[in-house]
């Protein structure tokens, strides 16, 4: 089934997604550089994420896991020219990548690039930090129910908050599967069971060029 859901989103691609020379520059950038593109978004996913962006008229934008940017230039270009998008890496190696690719793409809107642990970039930011509109949650699988409880306190009413690879190819319901990055997964999906903060909440499953994951999406009371 591989074969047939990537030949799909090629087809997908070449019908909707308009050839994009900075995004594809950054992709190539990542892979010339030995980097595991397949980290990234699918293309498909980035133009979905940012028409979440434009359907909210969003401006200000968080991203955990910029990995080498690639889908932080596609949330980016959802902004208006004077949106801001804060976007959090661990790995030196990829934040190297991440803000050449930034620096390379010359986009208008703001994009600060701040590496460390996103638990402890968040912790750091001051009181009263004007909250984000969007955000995307793409880091360590683990940390999710940490860093959904962390972004409820930098969120608005209205707030849209996505998070990537909630599924893993069905492994959250393998009841022998106790990996931290599952574990981490099943507990998200409890925290966002009626929690009080969050108006709706809801999980697609998709299949792809990424093989059989999905996205959670939840929307801040
Ligand atoms: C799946 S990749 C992100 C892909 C990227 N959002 C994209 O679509 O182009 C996950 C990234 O999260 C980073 N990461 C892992 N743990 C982290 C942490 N504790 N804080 C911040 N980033 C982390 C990894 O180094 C990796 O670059």
């Amino acid at each position: 089934m591989q074969q047939r859901w990537s030949a799909m989103d090629a087809y997908i691609e070449a019908h909707l997604l308009p050839e994009d020379p900075t995004l594809q520059q950054a992709f190539q950038n990542t892979e010339a550089h030995g980097l595991p593109g397949h980290l990234a978004v699918a293309p498909n996913q980035g133009m979905l994420l940012q028409m979440l962006i434009q359907m909210n008229r969003c401006k200000r934008v968080l991203e955990l896991g910029t990995f080498t940017a690639y889908s932080t230039l596609w949330l980016a270009r959802a902004l208006p020219q004077d949106g801001y998008i804060l976007t959090i890496e661990a790995r030196d190696i990829h934040a190297v990548r991440a803000q050449e690719n930034i620096d390379q793409a010359g986009l208008p809107q703001t994009i600060e690039l701040k590496v460390g642990r996103a638990t402890e970039i968040l912790k750091s930011l001051p009181p009263g930090f004007e909250p984000f509109d969007f955000i995307f949650i793409d880091a360590d699988k683990q940390s999710y129910p940490e860093y959904l409880e962390l972004c409820l306190n930098f969120s608005h009413s209205g707030t849209v908050i996505v998070l990537d690879n909630v599924i893993r190819a069905g492994d959250i319901l393998n009841a022998e599967n106790h990996k931290p990055s599952i574990e981490g997964i099943r507990t998200m999906y409890r925290l966002m069971q009626n929690h009080p903060r969050l108006l709706s909440s809801t999980a697609l499953q998709t299949v792809g060029s990424k093989g059989h994951d999905g996205f959670a999406i939840a929307i801040v009371k």
